[in-house]
């Protein structure tokens, strides 16, 4: 299938321009029909990429796999790691299923916001710091689990939660 990306009217990425070749070699490992198996690999390397899924990314993306834009839509409201707006350096998100609610959750949460002075869901003025919730990381056994960036920090506790800050630099 050929590559058309820049119609008339039609918005353009960088990002998504940039991995072409690569989103390219990749379809190659799909059966032919199977584009829209694409979506997921696709959307995780430009959000490695830029940081977060731009819409001129989905514009783009949907105009490659020519796809409904609901079905990109719909990947990206189901899997709570795309992001869809900037975040900060370190990205850390609470787990507040129920496992982890009941061991916490909620509490660490308000200790967290109160250190880094941010509303859950924003980031720090800075740019450093971003706070948010998450859905259950499969690791219920070890609540309550914060994840910071890609990594899980399980067992979690106020004193963790210091630890860790104060290792990125945050202060106490
Ligand atoms: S409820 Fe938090 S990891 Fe499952």
């Amino acid at each position: 299938m050929s590559t058309v990306l820049t119609p008339a009217g039609a918005s353009t990425s960088a990002v998504v321009t940039k991995l072409l070749p690569e989103f390219e070699r990749l379809r190659k490992r799909f059966p032919p029909g199977f584009d829209s198996s694409l979506t997921l690999p696709c959307l995780r390397r430009i959000q490695e990429e830029r940081g977060h899924i731009a819409e001129e990314d989905i514009e783009a993306l949907v105009a490659w796999l020519g796809v409904p834009r609901v079905q990109v839509d719909e990947v990206l409201s189901f899997y709570t790691q795309f992001r869809r707006e900037p975040v900060g350096r370190w990205h850390l998100q609470v787990c507040r299923n129920v496992s982890c609610s009941m061991r916490g959750a909620e509490g660490l949460l308000g200790h967290l916001c109160r250190k880094l002075g941010v509303e859950q869901g924003a980031t720090t003025s800075d740019g450093r710091f971003t706070v948010s919730t998450v859905e259950c990381l499969g690791s219920c056994g070890t609540a309550p689990v914060v994840v910071l960036n890609e990594a899980y920090h399980e067992n979690m506790s106020a004193a963790k939660v210091d630890a860790l800050l104060d290792g990125l630099g945050a202060g106490s």
